[in-house]
């Protein structure tokens, strides 16, 4: 890869500026000074500092992010504030996306990341990723509503969901549960409580795949995935 396109990769700016800093004498692969900016490197291979220090490359990044209320999960929105928004300028320029959508006033676990790949297996209704949402029902959640959505609920639309798995952990006038979906349809945990006639008022997110949210994100918050969690959701 060239050293001007690496640098600007990593947010070193743009190739004109990356060329400065070559002038400046500020950058040096396996610590000679470089002054050609259209010089290949190898940069697992090869070490390149700016001003002597280290550059790791990256051209993946991959973010937990508790998804707070009130936020869009897209890259733009003309009116809302987006997830994209709410990360760093560093974290910004390898263009992350958000994989799969929360509603706006969802909360909990959402991945964000520029690896195309891995979002697409991730989103693929025939890879039956299994998400799990924790949410506050207005309304008595039965045994009924468990095996309704075991054996799969129609939607407005005509939809029948697949099994869905219904954990109750305190029913009441306004009941808590837990529910596991392989599938993500537009709306589909608030959707499918309609469908036996109660209203979500709170939902969370709490797991994609193998991937937990990590309860010490407070909302807004995000950091980089550890190895493990970025294996685990690749082997799925
Ligand atoms: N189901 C919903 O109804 N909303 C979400 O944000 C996610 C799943």
């Amino acid at each position: 890869m060239r050293l001007d396109k690496l640098l600007a990769n990593m947010g070193y700016g743009t190739r004109k500026e990356v060329k400065q800093l070559l002038k400046q004498k500020g950058v040096t692969v396996d610590g000679e000074v470089v002054k050609d900016s259209s010089m290949h490197v190898d940069p697992d291979k090869q070490e390149v500092s700016v001003f002597g220090e280290r550059v790791e490359y990256m051209e993946f990044i991959y973010l937990m992010m508790h998804k707070p209320p009130g936020v869009i999960s897209a890259t733009e929105d003309n009116v809302d504030q987006t997830v994209i928004d709410l990360l760093d300028p560093l974290a910004q320029h390898f263009k992350p996306f958000p994989v799969g959508r929360l509603d706006k006033d969802t909360e909990g676990l959402l991945l964000i990341t520029n690896d195309g790949q891995l979002a697409h297996n991730l989103l693929s209704p025939k890879k039956h990723v299994p998400k799990t949402y924790y949410a506050k029902i207005d309304g008595i959640v039965t045994n009924a509503d468990i095996e309704a959505f075991k054996q799969g609920v129609e939607l407005d639309d005509g939809y029948v969901t697949k099994p869905g798995e219904l954990v109750i952990i305190s029913s009441g006038p306004m009941s808590e549960i837990e529910l596991t979906i392989q599938e993500g349809k537009f709306h589909q945990v608030k959707r499918m409580f309609e469908s036996v006639g109660k209203k979500v008022t709170y939902l969370k997110r709490l797991s994609m795949g193998s991937l937990k949210l990590d309860e010490l994100l407070a909302p807004g918050d995000y950091r980089e995935l550890t190895q493990e969690e970025l294996e685990g959701l690749k082997s799925k």
